[in-house]
C-alpha cells in the first residue's frame, strides 16, 4: 500500500449565536491544522502543538483518531488502515466554547475522507460528526463555513449555510478558565416557560432574516436569549456586565459563545474598543481574559496546501 499524507485546516465555531440554542452556529477565522498519514500497521503516533498541547490524549482516546476510525469503519476499510501518524497544530482554545472538539472531529473525518478519495459527501460527514459530537451546531459550521442553521430529524441532521450580507466582526473574550459543555448543560432545566420559548423563536427568526438581508436595525435585539444564558450566567463571573460593556463600546449584540466561557460580541465597527472593554470588565470580576478579533470563515474545513 502506498502511504498518502493529507493536510487539512478547520475553523473554530461559535454555537447558539444568542437565541439559536443548539441550532445556530458560525464559523470563525481561527483554525486548527491536521496532517494525517494512515498506516497499515497498528501503530499510532500523535503529536500536538499549540492550544491544548499537554491536555489532549496522545493515544486511542484521541478524538481525531476516534473520528478517523469511525469513517474507516463506515467505509469498511478499518482492517486496511490500523494505525496513523497524526500531527495537530491547534489555534482554537480548548474547552472555551469555540468548538475545539467539533474542529477535531471534522478535521479527522475530512482528512480520512480525502485519503479515501472523498468516498463520503459533506452531508454524510455531517451525520458522522453529529453522531460523535451529540449535537450539530458546531460541527455544521466547521464543515460548511458561514452561519449555519441545523435541524435534527430523528437523529439525522440537515444544515443550511449562508453568509451574512454585512462585514460582521466577531470579538471573542476568552477567559483563562475552561468550562466543559457537560457542566454547562447540567445547569439547564428540562423544561422552559412558553414565554421564554417565544422570546427565542422570535429573535432567532429575526437574526437569520436580518443577517441574510444585511439589515443592521433589526440586529439590535436579535442576539438576546432566554433559554440557556440565564441559567449558565452563574458559571461565568461578570457575564452580564461584560455584555453591557461590549454594547456600550458599540457592539450590535453579545452572547455566550456556545456553552461558554467565551463571550462573543457581534459588531460592524469598534472591534478593538469592544475587546478592551470586555477584557477590562472581566478583570473587575477577577477573571483573566484575552480578546480575539475574528471574522466569519466562509469556507469551512478545507485542504491545506
Ligand atoms: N449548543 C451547545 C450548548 C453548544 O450550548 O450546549 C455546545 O458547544
Amino acid at each position: 500500500m502506498i502511504e498518502k499524507t493529507v493536510r487539512v485546516c478547520v475553523p473554530g465555531t461559535s454555537a447558539n449565536c444568542g437565541p439559536g440554542f443548539d441550532t445556530l452556529g458560525v464559523a470563525c477565522t481561527i483554525y486548527n491544522e491536521l496532517e494525517l498519514t494512515l498506516l497499515a500497521d497498528e501503530h499510532l503516533e500523535i503529536a500536538v502543538t499549540g492550544e491544548g498541547a499537554g491536555n489532549i490524549p496522545g493515544d486511542a482516546r484521541n478524538i481525531v483518531w476516534r473520528s478517523i476510525r469511525m469513517l474507516l469503519r463506515r467505509a469498511h476499510v478499518e482492517e486496511q488502515y490500523r494505525g496513523a501518524c497524526i500531527r495537530m497544530k491547534n489555534g482554537i482554545p480548548l474547552s472555551r466554547g469555540l468548538g475545539s472538539s467539533a474542529a477535531a472531529i471534522v478535521a479527522g473525518l475530512k482528512a480520512a475522507n480525502l485519503i479515501l478519495d472523498n468516498r463520503f459527501s459533506r452531508r454524510e460527514l455531517l451525520q458522522m460528526a453529529t453522531d460523535l459530537e451529540g449535537h450539530p451546531d458546531n460541527v455544521a459550521p466547521a464543515i460548511f463555513g458561514g452561519f449555519t442553521i441545523s435541524v435534527l430529524h430523528e437523529g439525522h441532521p440537515e444544515c443550511f449555510s449562508f453568509l451574512p450580507k454585512l462585514p460582521l466582526r466577531l470579538v471573542v473574550a476568552v477567559p483563562s478558565f475552561p468550562l466543559s459543555t457537560r457542566a454547562a448543560r447540567n445547569v439547564l432545566p428540562a423544561e422552559v416557560p412558553l414565554k421564554d420559548a417565544v422570546f427565542n423563536v422570535s429573535r432567532a427568526a429575526l437574526l437569520v432574516a436580518a443577517l441574510s438581508k444585511g439589515n443592521v436595525h433589526f440586529l439590535q435585539h436579535a442576539f438576546e436569549d432566554a433559554l440557556h444564558q440565564p441559567y449558565r450566567a452563574k458559571l461565568i463571573p461578570g457575564m452580564y456586565e461584560v455584555f453591557q460593556a461590549a454594547k456600550e463600546a458599540g457592539a450590535l449584540g453579545v452572547s455566550m459563545s456556545g456553552a461558554g466561557p467565551c463571550l462573543i460580541a457581534f459588531t460592524l465597527e469598534h472591534a478593538e474598543e469592544i475587546g478592551d472593554a470586555m477584557v477590562q470588565t472581566f478583570g473587575r470580576y477577577d477573571v483573566e481574559a484575552r480578546a480575539l478579533m475574528l471574522k466569519v470563515d466562509d469556507r469551512g474545513v478545507r485542504i491545506k496546501k
